[in-house]
């Protein structure tokens, strides 16, 4: 398996400024050198330019943040992505914020039937402009993924949608705003909250997850945002909630998800250096890369 690996520093899809730096946070943590130390081969695509808004405005009459920089970042990543896939390669993409997910999947999607999604994260990220507090992007890729929101942003690649609700697994989420309650059962997406986690235990939430997605899905795109994560081990984050998954049950979520075989690419989001101490998430995101791609203790 070769790896490609993508940067998108992405920060126009929520209000805090920093997780532009993301990608270089994750390869100053070894991101790259761990990849190749697990022995693949592993290219570093470098970034995806991203066009900063003249003004901070609100466009197209919506409340939606810097809507045409981020259609115009995530098609460019869909592309790339899409390229890639063509290429057999895996794609890794380093955020960045969430709505980077957009893109990712509008260049994934395409190539399965049935594209499963790992979406490991405090939030659902499953607002439109309806339902959205706060107008930001970040808290809308998986909905816009299921062709729910703008249109140009459910269009980009040109097909809705790109998911299916019954091949999403949504693990961590502790802050779900009421729309996106009401989505998720009308839907009926697969949740593990904290909740489920605190009681089944990690090992159990990963094997149903995984025996969840396997028969149903040719495919498995792991989306880790690390506020999914406690923020007293992931502290670098713009929307940090308490009571989070742990850096512990995190590796072993990784490992479970390593040993299924099933993950055919994957993004880690959300690392802001700025709001960070000392590297620290970035580095947990680096050490949970090693976990998917295989790095074992013996
Ligand atoms: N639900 C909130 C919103 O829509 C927070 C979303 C946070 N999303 C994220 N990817 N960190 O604004
Ligand atoms: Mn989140
Ligand atoms: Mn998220
Ligand atoms: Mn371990």
């Amino acid at each position: 398996k070769n790896i490609s690996v993508i940067g998108v520093p992405m920060d126009l899809g929520q209000s805090r400024r920093g997780v532009d730096m993301g990608p270089s946070a994750m390869r100053y943590a070894g991101a790259i050198e761990k990849l190749t130390t697990l022995k693949y081969i592993v290219k570093d695509l470098g970034d995806i330019p991203i066009n900063r808004p003249v003004n901070n405005e609100s466009t197209d009459g919506t409340n939606l943040k810097n809507l045409h920089q981020v259609i115009e970042a995530n098609q460019q990543l869909a592309d790339m992505v899409d390229e890639e896939i063509q290429k057999y390669n895996f794609p890794l993409i380093l955020g960045g914020d969430h709505s980077i997910a957009i893109g990712s999947l509008a260049g994934i999607a395409k190539h399965y039937k049935n594209l499963g999604v790992i979406w490991y994260d405090a939030h659902g990220d499953l607002n439109s402009s309806e339902t959205s507090p706060s107008g930001n992007i970040h808290g809308m890729p998986l909905a816009v993924s299921l062709g729910i929101g703008h249109d140009k942003l459910v269009n980009i690649s040109d097909y809705v949608p790109k998911i299916k609700p019954e091949n999403i697994v949504i693990i961590g989420a502790r802050s779900l705003d009421p729309g996106e309650k009401e989505l998720i059962k009308e839907k009926g997406i697969k949740v593990f909250t904290m909740h489920e986690i605190d009681r089944l235990g990690m090992p159990n939430v990963m094997s149903e997850a995984i025996k969840y997605l396997k028969d149903r899905t040719d495919g498995v795109h792991l989306s880790l945002d690390l506020d999914g994560l406690d923020p007293s081990e992931a502290p670098g984050v713009g929307t940090p909630v308490l009571g989070g998954i742990t850096y512990r049950e995190s590796h072993l979520a990784m490992e479970m998800l390593e040993e299924s075989g099933m993950i055919t690419s994957a993004e880690f989001v959300e690392v802001n250096p700025i709001l960070d101490e000392k590297n620290k998430t970035a580095t947990v995101a680096v050490a949970l890369m090693g976990s998917l791609f295989g790095e074992k203790l013996n």
